[in-house]
């Protein structure tokens, strides 16, 4: 039995300026946009300008949050920023995200696990307030992925968009977070991975002529386990919750291709009006894709106290994850 419940009190998200359009990667790439609308569902992403790192976005997102919460930054017991494109190897880029909010010697840390980033988090921090260790943890999901796309791999560079999304958890008498079920499966990292930059192959000069230091990924393998990991999951966690797929009002699932959303939903028996979608504006935004949806439709009036939320996720690992909430009444 937790010691107290959790639930959501602040969400913001955070996009850069620059739009890259289909039209625009049609002049770069021997694509199309109805290759990419029709395979994707994708027809802008948001990205970085040279300048413009993680913790940028993050920090928007965060103050977001922040003033929706009616909170300042020295409130937060923790700082969690789910990422794979962090400002630096070190430090973490939630220990930068504090200081840059003066929230001076708070506890700070990083977690990476690519796309399901946020389930991951979410169920951390979700653990840390439960049980008593902290009263309220900021939770953000942040990712600046065009710094990494290979511009000429058309099948990868057209996938992927820049931005952040931002939670605060804290200590309530109702508990809003009802399961969790996470795995992963690292028996074939080259499905999805960056090759070159860690220990494994450090950078070197054959490395970045081989463009090792940027995203690789099997796309059709990595399509299929999606699907059927993202079923299992929300299937699992809504068994571990003792609810029904009726009982769920909204599917928030990771924005990784509308393909793969609309199958999971088709196998999980859920109407197009039940599923949270913006990847026609951001594309995948790995980490901070639910975070953003969640921040859009929390702005958007969309969710109701006691609604029950499944959010969802499949990706680098491979990894994946499902949590299932119970809006705040
Ligand atoms: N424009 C035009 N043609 C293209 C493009 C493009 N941008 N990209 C690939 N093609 C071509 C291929 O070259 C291939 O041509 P060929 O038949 O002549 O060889 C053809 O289109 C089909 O290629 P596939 O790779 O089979 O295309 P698919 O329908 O699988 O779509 C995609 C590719 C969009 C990448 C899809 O596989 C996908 O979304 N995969 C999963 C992505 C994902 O979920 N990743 C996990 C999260 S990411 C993370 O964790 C960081």
């Amino acid at each position: 039995m937790p010691l107290t419940g959790v639930k959501i009190v602040g969400v913001g998200h955070h996009a850069p300026a620059r739009i890259v359009t289909n039209g625009d990667l049609e002049q770069w790439l021997d694509t199309s946009d109805e290759w990419i609308t029709t395979r994707t569902g994708m027809k802008r992403r948001h990205w970085a300008s040279p300048g413009e790192a993680t913790s940028d976005l993050a920090l928007v997102a965060a103050n977001g949050a922040l003033q929706h919460a009616g909170l300042q930054a020295g409130d937060i017991d923790c700082f969690i920023v789910c990422t794979v494109t962090p400002d630096y190897y070190f430090p973490a880029t939630a220990c930068l995200v504090a200081a840059r909010l003066g929230a001076k010697d708070a506890p700070a840390f990083d977690v990476s696990i690519a796309c399901s980033g946020f389930i991951y988090g979410l169920t951390v921090a979700s653990a840390l307030v439960r049980s008593g260790v902290y009263g309220r943890v900021m939770l953000i999901g942040a990712e600046t992925l065009s710094k990494i796309l290979n511009m000429e791999d058309r099948a990868t560079a057209i996938l992927f968009g820049d931005g952040a999304g931002a939670v605060i958890l804290e200590t309530a008498l109702e508990d809003c977070f009802l399961s969790s079920e996470l795995g992963s499966d690292a028996s074939r990292p080259e499905m999805l991975y960056v090759r070159s930059s860690g220990s494994r192959r450090p950078i070197d000069h054959a490395a970045l002529d081989e463009k090792l230091n940027l995203i690789h990924m099997q796309g059709r393998e990595v399509f299929k386990s999606a699907v059927t990991k993202m079923i299992e999951a929300t299937d699992r966690a809504l068994a571990k919750a003792n609810l029904t797929k009726a009982d769920v009002t909204f599917l928030i699932p990771h924005q990784a291709n509308k393909r793969i959303i609309d199958a999971a939903a088709h196998y999980l028996n859920m109407p197009s009006d039940k599923v949270v979608t913006n990847i026609h504006e951001y594309g995948n935004t790995a980490a901070a894709s639910i975070p953003i949806a969640l921040s859009e439709s929390v702005q958007a009036g969309m969710i109701k106290p006691g609604n029950v939320i499944v959010f969802v996720a499949f990706g680098g690992g491979l990894s994946w994850g499902a949590v299932a909430w119970r809006w705040a009444a």
